[in-house]
């Protein structure tokens, strides 16, 4: 399996971090100068987007690879903006001090009262999705500028291919939701494999620190980040080994449990695009007291999960201490944070297209931030700071990026202009069917229809994918009536700040094995829900005690290997609700490793819904649910 491959590599790796430590590319020339003028900033960086009004596609980081050239640049780019004293405010360490840590004003933007003692980002609000857009715009039109200047210093008879692979440069995305290449890890290899990488540069082949392996904070503030691990870690981490000083980053966990969970993930996202139409259900993880039934999943809950994965902690290692990436304030110093949030965006902006009338009401915020207050009502024309679209001070607002091609993006599945076209939503679909639709038993009735005996590549997996595959296949008549079938989730609501700190809530069919690093490989696993918390100092001001958020895992693929295995007799609620009284199991892993009872984590609440839903009889149509009822509550 993949993450095994992983792990022979990371002990070769660990060994030779030792004896070596991977600094920045050596242009043969003092740079420094040189990106401060490119990078010299009037008294306001307004967020233009990039291209001079040409729009270009971000690619996926695996796709991206394949363009050797632009890859180069891209990994010059990102090591130079690394490497940009920590000061400029359009350094790494500028850029994603934004978000949280280390609480600093940015461009000038001053903290509203109260508030000093957070960061700008907006989590459990009508804003999350589209206050990260002008961020990532932000981050692109730097990355974009040092691209360009990069691609000059070729010599002259070399030069013109770079100048040309730069001017389509626009940043990645990691797609964590769809089956990775054959025999791959869901984690790319270029971000989790090696802490260093050969670039063929303009002054030849070099060994450099792999940018997207972690940022080293040249230096860590010790002011700043005054509580441990924070005040030692100088590098950023995932799933650190110990929680000491010398604690190395283990990628090959994070791979293992990222593609361990793949499958719950994808269905999450084929769900959300399926059934969640409205904005304010889609767009955040707050629960509502109004909420129904449909709609305890978000794009933010599903990303939150993606936080833990990626950060680790308590998952299964001596320490369960997690890395950056599972604490809000600490993760946007982890080179993983922007391409993570670049298919969050890519999400949103699919989204967009499906359902292009849905979008933001006036809602209170949830949390405060630099500049927000709790209860403060937001909408579509708040300010998102501190971002600003023009010189005179002006912010961009929810309206302004609505239309995110004026930034000079979009993505392969969409259009160059928002298109919401009849044709241009059916091509979207077809993607969402082709990426995401194959864990989904509503694709088993679209390929049995299409009587497919070709599989499609991206498909061709590992052997556990494929035998999955075949199990479904055999079980068309016991699922589907008349092309109707019943889907079932669990949705949970929790206290975001339960435990203080980041926790994960994992569920299994019977009971799960004792020791808590087997539990994700196991083939009980249902799936895991990822609560992203933040440690009591981190908190700072942005008062999240009471704040509850929702989240879902689901349950019907689960059950549909059951049946498969002659344990479920159908999907039909009378079998369904005994089946899971007696079998689905779950616990909570919290901060510093300890396994919770669910009954012990307080305010957790487990509910078990389902819904018929008509399965798609085309590759141009998504599964159409009907409504979501709650059957019973986990005790
Ligand atoms: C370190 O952090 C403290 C507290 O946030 C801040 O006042 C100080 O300016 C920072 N030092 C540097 C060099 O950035
Ligand atoms: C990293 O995680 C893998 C998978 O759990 C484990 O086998 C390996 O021992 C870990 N490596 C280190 C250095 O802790
Ligand atoms: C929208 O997309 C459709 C189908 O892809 C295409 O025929 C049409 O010209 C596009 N419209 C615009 C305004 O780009
Ligand atoms: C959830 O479903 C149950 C059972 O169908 C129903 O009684 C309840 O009213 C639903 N809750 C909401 C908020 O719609």
């Amino acid at each position: 399996m993949a993450w095994v491959t992983w792990s022979i590599l990371l002990l070769h790796l660990v060994c030779h971090r030792v004896l070596g430590q991977h600094t920045a590319y050596n242009y043969g020339f003092d740079v420094g100068s040189r990106v401060k003028r490119q990078l010299a900033q009037p008294l306001r960086v307004v967020v233009r987007g990039e291209g001079g009004g040409v729009v270009q596609v971000r690619r996926e980081i695996r796709e991206m690879e394949q363009d050797q050239k632009l890859w180069t640049l891209y990994i010059l780019g990102v090591s130079m903006m690394q490497y940009t004293d920590q000061s400029s405010p359009t350094s790494w360490y500028g850029i994603t001090g934004i978000h949280g840590m280390p609480h600093q004003t940015w461009g000038g933007v001053q903290p509203t009262p109260g508030n000093k003692d957070t960061g700008y980002c907006t989590h459990s609000s009508v804003l999350f999705p589209t206050w990260h857009r002008p961020y990532l715009a932000l981050y692109e039109q730097v990355l974009y500028s040092l691209v360009q200047m990069i691609a000059t210093w070729w010599p002259e008879n070399e030069r013109q291919p770079y100048l040309d692979a730069a001017h389509r440069f626009r940043i990645p995305y990691w797609d964590w939701a769809t089956y990775p290449p054959s025999g791959g890890s869901v984690l790319p290899m270029s971000v989790g494999g090696s802490p260093f990488v050969d670039i063929s540069g303009p002054n030849g082949i070099q060994r450099i620190a792999n940018p997207l392996f972690s940022y080293t904070f040249r230096p860590l503030n010790v002011t700043a980040f005054r509580q441990a691990p924070w005040n030692y870690w100088t590098d950023t981490l995932r799933s650190p080994t110990n929680t000491g000083a010398g604690a190395q980053s283990n990628n090959s966990l994070v791979a293992l449990n990222v593609d361990q969970n793949q499958r719950s993930l994808s269905q999450r996202l084929y769900i959300l695009f399926s059934n969640y139409g409205d904005y304010s259900r889609f767009s955040n993880n707050a629960w509502i007291p109004q909420v129904n039934n449909a709609s305890y999943d978000s794009l933010e809950s599903l990303h939150d999960t993606i936080h833990n994965l990626a950060g680790g902690g308590g998952l299964g290692q001596p320490n369960f201490q997690g890395g950056h990436m599972s604490f809000i304030p600490y993760s946007a110093f982890d080179p993983i944070f922007f391409l993570h949030h670049t298919m969050v965006d890519r999400i949103f902006a699919m989204w967009q297209s499906l359902y292009p009338e849905s979008w933001i009401t006036p809602t209170p915020a949830n949390l405060n931030s630099y500049t927000t207050s709790r209860g403060q009502i937001q909408d579509s024309r708040t300010p998102l700071t501190p971002f600003f679209s023009s010189d005179d001070g002006t912010f961009w607002t929810s309206d302004g990026i609505r239309d995110f091609t004026k930034f000079g993006y979009t993505y392969t599945e969409l259009a160059t202009r928002p298109n919401t076209s009849s044709r241009a939503q059916a091509g979207v679909r077809r993607a969402i069917n082709r990426l995401y639709g194959t864990s989904s038993p509503a694709n088993l009735f679209l390929r049995e229809l299409r009587s497919l005996g070709v599989k499609d590549n991206r498909r061709k997996m590992n052997s556990a994918t494929e035998s999955q595959d075949f199990a479904l296949t055999g079980q068309v008549g016991a699922i589907f009536n008349g092309g109707l079938y019943r889907e079932w989730i669990a949705n949970i609501r929790v206290r975001k700040q339960a435990l203080d700190g980041p926790f994960s809530i994992y569920f299994f069919l019977d009971a799960p094995l004792n020791d808590p690093e087997q539990w994700t490989s196991a083939p009980n696993h249902v799936g895991t829900l990822g609560v992203f918390a933040a440690d009591k100092f981190g908190m700072g001001g942005m008062q999240m005690d009471g704040l509850e958020v929702t989240g879902t895992i689901p349950l019907t693929t689960a059950l549909v290997n059951r049946i498969a295995a002659g344990e479920l007799t159908s999907l039909e609620p009378s079998y369904v609700e005994e089946f899971l009284r007696a079998r689905l199991m779950r616990r909570v892993l919290g901060p510093n490793g300890r396994v919770w009872d669910t009954r012990m984590v307080e305010g957790l609440r487990i509910g078990i819904a389902s819904s018929t839903v008509k399965a798609p009889q085309s590759e141009d149509e998504l599964p159409v649910w009907g409504e979501v009822s709650e059957h019973f509550e986990l005790e």
